[in-house]
């Protein structure tokens, strides 16, 4: 009988492996043969995942590392390819939220925004798009939001930060594909994960976030966390090997 696993052989490099989402797509992807590594500033977390992950008979590593400060993303990256002997695939996932008003939106809150959210994903590109270039394969996966295309209020800061990844992913992907690395951007829709919590608060609770959910989304529910990352390994694997400049809405057809 065949392999049918996606991704035997392959290394990955991710951040946020410790969140929802995150822990999600690193279990699949291991599942699928994957060796991966996380960096996460939360690193109790990260080493959750690193140790399901093992359980399941995987391999896996956990770093600790702020996204917001260039050199740890760069000692991230280099001590990554030592472990993992070669990065195939990048998944920049790590994020943050923030509600507010524009007029009450503190210039503070929307600088850390973009730290975390566009800032890193361009950091960990930097370090490690010359390792896929010089292969000539890989593939990145830029975690946006379907708060960069669709917008909603409240989320002014937060949709920026995410609009301004779909515009370097697309150009990213111009750059790099002369060199065989493949350049995506997934956009959630909602995942029910506490990540949200800001956004709820803002609209006035659960309550209020169902009443939305089910008049926006025309599958009439939020997502689980597994359902993006199936995407994610599509994106990874060769299944998606013609499949580069593209933002994928994975947000159950929000209008
Ligand atoms: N949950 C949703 O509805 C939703 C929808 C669209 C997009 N997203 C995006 O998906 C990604 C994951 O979301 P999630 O729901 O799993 O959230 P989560 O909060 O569970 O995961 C986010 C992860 O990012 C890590 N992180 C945050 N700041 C960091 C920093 N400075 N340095 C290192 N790591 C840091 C956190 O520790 C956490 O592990 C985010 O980028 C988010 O914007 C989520």
């Amino acid at each position: 009988m065949t392999d049918a696993r996606l991704l035997v052989g392959r290394r990955v490099i991710m951040t946020g492996g410790a969140g929802n989402i995150g822990r999600e797509s690193a279990l699949l992807m291991a599942q699928h043969g994957a060796a991966v590594s996380i960096g996460d500033l939360d690193i109790e977390g990260a080493n959750e995942t690193v140790d399901l992950i093992k359980k399941d008979g995987g391999s896996a590593f956990a770093f600790k590392v702020d996204v917001t400060k260039e050199n740890e993303i760069k000692d991230f990256v280099s001590n990554s390819a030592d472990a993992l002997g070669g990065i195939d695939v990048g998944f920049f996932n790590a994020g943050m939220q923030k509600s507010g008003k524009v007029e009450e939106f503190a210039a503070d809150d929307w600088d850390m925004l973009f730290k975390v959210n566009p800032r890193h994903a361009f950091l960990m590109s930097k370090y490690v798009s010359p390792i896929l270039k010089k292969q000539k394969h890989g593939s990145i996966i830029l975690m946006a939001s379907v708060a960069a295309v669709k917008g909603g209020p409240g989320m002014t800061a937060y949709s920026a930060s995410k609009g301004a990844i779909t515009g370097f992913g697309r150009a990213l992907a111009a750059e790099l594909a002369g060199d065989n690395v493949r350049v995506n951007v997934v956009c959630p829709g909602w995942v029910d994960t506490p990540f949200n919590k800001p956004a709820i608060d803002f609209m006035g609770g659960t309550k209020a976030q169902e009443s939305i959910v089910s008049q926006i989304v025309p599958l009439g529910r939020q997502a689980v966390p597994s359902e993006i990352a199936g995407t994610i390994l599509f994106l990874a694997s060769d299944l998606s090997s013609y499949t580069t400049n593209q933002i994928l809405l994975v947000d159950g057809g929000v209008f």
